[in-house]
């Protein structure tokens, strides 16, 4: 449970706030590359961490991240023509680079300098594989990006947005509450409707688990373990990395690189973010692993959602078509007889029920248990942030950028190993383990029943 004052610092995020302001520190994700149009073309319509923002790509390819109001009066440089490296506002032509220096302001004197003393509000961008980043912060030369594998490694990579209308720490606590799998999504599936042996039969079969909690440099990490044969645990592990993103259990510990955002869109709008390597099929079904789309009938036919057709709206971006409006289409019937909700996929759950507590969940009504460890250690330590935030320290993850170089996943290990240290080369971002992928013996126990592409 939280006081008032507790749950307003770590969900508001508005310029100034003490949450927004350690967002601002790091580098953000704002939108996939592909939303933009190429040079000189329309420009988009973002809204990041309360701020409506306006993209375009210049003649040269370069992208900017503009203040929707023009410097001059205010109108929106949405509007604007995007032309011979620069946005030109359209009612008196001010046209900005997209550094926001103002290039030219056609309405006055030629003699007048008056367009050297204004600037449009610019924040920085960089392009890496697919996503585009953005430096809101107050820095003149910004940080390093976060050395997210995902993000790095070369060839495909799986890139998905949805849209949240909910605040970004309940969509983001849905992710290492880790107590809700067995209930949520896999509240109906007995230990008989799936492989013995496979992690998803470890978790119906057990759904008590232990926790460990511990703060990490970069954020907070959980191990979720169960006893199974032979001496061993199963141990799920996840993480939450400053300022906003987790690394859930969904495939085998080595194997699996992923990474999701939730992204602050504005105080009761999250942009949630997928990236992840694929797996190749042959490799997935081995080891359970579960970056591949797939449909699996236990945990429903849906884990990639259904977009509605995106509008230019500042909202309008990723929305799905199942949601608060037609109460993302609950099956009743397959409620009573099928899954647990009745709610078609793993990820349109983990919507529904984040939404469905409200724009900003309300912390200081709750009764936290014991499964609750992860969420109450991750709220304490982003509490921590905040505070030295005010003090003017940021999180040590926006200068080392290397604390992202890191991995989870669920893997079983001899009783007698801790699970952190133990697990360390396991971890480890951008190092191949074929043995892994490769002995079968070894994966007997590891295969999982496919949990849709991106939820634990
Ligand atoms: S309001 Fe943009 S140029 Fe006047
Ligand atoms: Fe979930």
């Amino acid at each position: 449970m939280l006081t008032a004052a507790e749950n307003d610092m770590l969900t508001k995020v508005g310029p100034g706030t003490p949450m927004g302001r350690v967002m601002r520190e790091h580098w953000i994700p704002a939108f996939m590359s592909s939303e933009l149009e190429g040079p000189d073309g329309s420009p988009l319509r973002i809204r990041l961490l309360g701020e409506n923002l306006i993209a375009f790509r210049s003649t040269s390819g370069k992208i900017g991240l503009l203040a929707n109001n023009c410097p001059h009066r205010g109108s929106s440089l949405y509007f604007g023509r995007n032309e011979e490296e620069g946005l030109r506002c359209v009612y008196h032509g001010w046209k900005f680079d997209v550094d926001g220096r103002c290039l030219d302001m056609p309405a006055e004197p030629p003699e007048s300098d008056f367009k050297d003393k204004v600037r449009a509000v610019a924040y920085p961008t960089r392009e890496r594989n697919g996503v585009v980043w953005a430096y809101m912060g107050p820095r003149t030369e910004p940080p390093p990006l976060p050395d997210l594998e995902p993000n790095m490694l070369d060839g495909e990579t799986y890139i998905w947005t949805a849209l949240r209308e909910c605040n970004w720490l309940q969509a983001l606590e849905g992710d290492i509450d880790h107590a809700h799998l067995a209930f949520m999504h896999l509240g109906s599936v007995t230990p008989e409707d799936v492989e013995p042996g496979s992690f998803d039969y470890f978790t119906v079969r057990d759904r008590q688990p232990r926790f460990r909690v511990i703060d990490t440099e970069a954020g907070t990490a959980y191990g979720a373990y169960r006893p199974v044969e032979d001496d061993q645990y199963y141990w799920r592990m996840a993480q939450f990395l400053f300022p906003c993103y987790t690394m859930i259990p969904t495939g085998l510990l080595g194997v699996q690189v992923l990474v999701q955002g939730w992204v602050p869109v504005d105080d009761e709008h999250t942009m949630f973010w997928h990236i992840s390597k694929p797996v190749d099929r042959d490799t997935a079904e081995r080891t359970g692993s579960t970056s591949l789309v797939g449909s699996n009938n236990i945990l429903g036919s849906n884990n990639h959602p259904r977009f509605l057709p995106n509008t230019t709206d500042w909202l309008g971006r990723w929305r799905l078509a199942d949601n608060f409006g037609n109460d993302y289409n609950v099956n009743r019937e397959i409620q009573r007889n099928g899954s647990f909700t009745g709610i078609d996929g793993i990820n349109l759950q983990d919507q529904a029920i984040t939404e469905s507590m409200g724009g900003i969940a309300d912390r200081t009504k709750e009764n936290l248990g014991t499964g609750d460890l992860m969420i109450a250690r991750t709220r304490r330590r982003m509490l921590q942030a905040c505070r030295d935030m005010m003090e003017g320290t940021p999180p040590p993850t926006v200068d080392k950028p290397e604390l992202y170089r890191t991995r989870t996943g669920g893997v079983l290990l001899p009783r007698s190993v801790d699970w952190w240290e133990g697990t360390a080369h396991l971890r480890e971002a951008f190092v191949e383990h074929p043995e892994l992928a490769e002995n079968s013996d070894a994966l007997l126990f590891l295969r999982g029943t496919g949990f849709g592409p991106s939820r634990g």
